[in-house]
């Protein structure tokens, strides 16, 4: 059995899901109970060629180390490479990879999906791959790298974060490569490189074998707030199988063992409630609703289509509908807060505000 690497794509500053990755670097927010990154290690898990995941970091490596820790508690060695400076994503890969010489699967840090990545690998194999990249159909791909294939796979033309003007296809590129390090010599060393925009055109260009794998089952890059809500509810609704909804029945409330819900509170499926949360008797909690851990709502407060991370205060008829509440958030008596708002770690409403 060939042995081969995992690298983690996980350095970006996660910009666009500021102000929760402020304190937060985006591969470890949670996800219900869980940072991010551990979705992925649990994916990788399940390839058994794969003996050691590299962790390609730069923006706050330190607290991604402390959650995640040397990988013996998630069942796989985790390696830690920290770039001196930002590489870009190509010199990211570059530098992490090192002297491995064996094939590398490559993820975008960001990306959750249910792929089936034997698959992808024996795909690559057969093939006899210089790369293999995953490709999945969305809506708008201007966000996202376009990629073009030929009728037996071939990738064409890759084309990063095109104008709507440019837009032929409908697959992108998902994040998730196997890649053979012997090609990474085109990518200068210790310098920015993106692999998207210099190494993937590279490939097309020298007519390597570049080969595309389509996949069209769940699949999302959590990285606005909008699709960090959206992971929640597609979870929550079973679209994205995962503990602890995994075969929840109906109606999808799942409470940790030591939480309090007093007698009064409504729970309304679906719903999760972190350990040591309390919901007060009289609150009103759901549906689509995340309480993190030892978060308090109080009497005749409503929390919903939300997502509160761990130790906030939902004071006493305040409301909190269409929101994410990063960690120490305080929402005053009678406050309501709203609209899509997105409030940064120990955020303050005071009482009666509207925002
Ligand atoms: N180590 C390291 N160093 N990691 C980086 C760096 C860097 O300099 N820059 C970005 N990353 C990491 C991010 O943390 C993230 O996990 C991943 O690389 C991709 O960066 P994003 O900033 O999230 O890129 P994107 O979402 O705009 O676009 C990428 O992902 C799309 C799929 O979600 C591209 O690969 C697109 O082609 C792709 O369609
Ligand atoms: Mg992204």
């Amino acid at each position: 059995m060939a042995v081969m690497k995992a690298i983690l794509l996980a350095g970006g500053k996660g910009t666009r899901l500021r102000p929760l990755t402020i304190h937060t670097p985006k591969p470890i927010v949670p996800i219900f109970n869980r940072p991010f990154l551990q979705y992925q290690i649990d994916l990788l898990k399940q390839i058994p060629e794969i003996d050691e995941v590299i962790l390609s970091l730069n923006y706050q490596p330190g607290r991604i180390e402390e959650v995640l820790g040397d990988g013996s508690a998630l069942g796989i060695p985790l390696r830690y490479v920290v770039e001196p400076a930002p590489l870009g994503t190509g010199g990211a890969v570059k530098y992490a990879a090192g002297k491995v010489s064996e094939s590398v699967v490559v993820f975008n840090g960001d990306v959750l999906t249910q792929i089936d990545l034997a698959a992808v690998i024996a795909l690559h194999r057969e093939r006899q791959a210089r790369a293999t990249i995953v490709l999945t159909p969305v809506d708008n791909p201007t966000a996202y790298g376009l990629v073009e294939t030929d009728a037996d796979g071939n990738v064409q033309r890759f084309l990063e974060k095109p104008d709507a003007a440019h837009i032929t296809t409908n697959n992108i590129n998902a994040g998730i490569y196997v890649l053979e390090p012997e090609t990474f010599d085109r990518m200068p060393a210790d310098e920015p490189c993106s692999i998207e925009r210099s190494y993937f055109p590279s490939l097309v260009e020298r007519q390597e074998t570049f080969v595309a794998y389509v996949y069209d089952g769940y699949w999302i890059d959590i990285g606005t707030p909008e699709k960090y809500g959206e992971v929640h509810r597609d979870i929550m609704d079973g679209r994205y199988a995962t503990a602890p909804f995994l075969n929840l029945p109906e109606p999808r409330v799942s409470v940790a063992p030591d939480a309090t819900v007093e007698d009064g509170a409504t729970l309304q499926g679906p719903c999760f409630i972190d350990e040591g949360a309390t919901i007060k008797s009289g609150a009103r909690v759901g549906p689509y609703a995340v309480i993190g851990r030892h978060t308090r709502i109080d009497a005749g407060a409503t929390v919903e289509n939300a997502i509160v991370w761990p130790h906030c205060h939902i004071g006493p008829e305040a409301s909190v509908r269409d929101a994410i509440l990063g960690r120490h958030c305080h929402v005053g008596h009678a406050a309501s807060v709203g609209g899509g708002a997105v409030l940064g770690d120990r955020t303050a409403i005071t009482d009666y505000t509207r925002a």
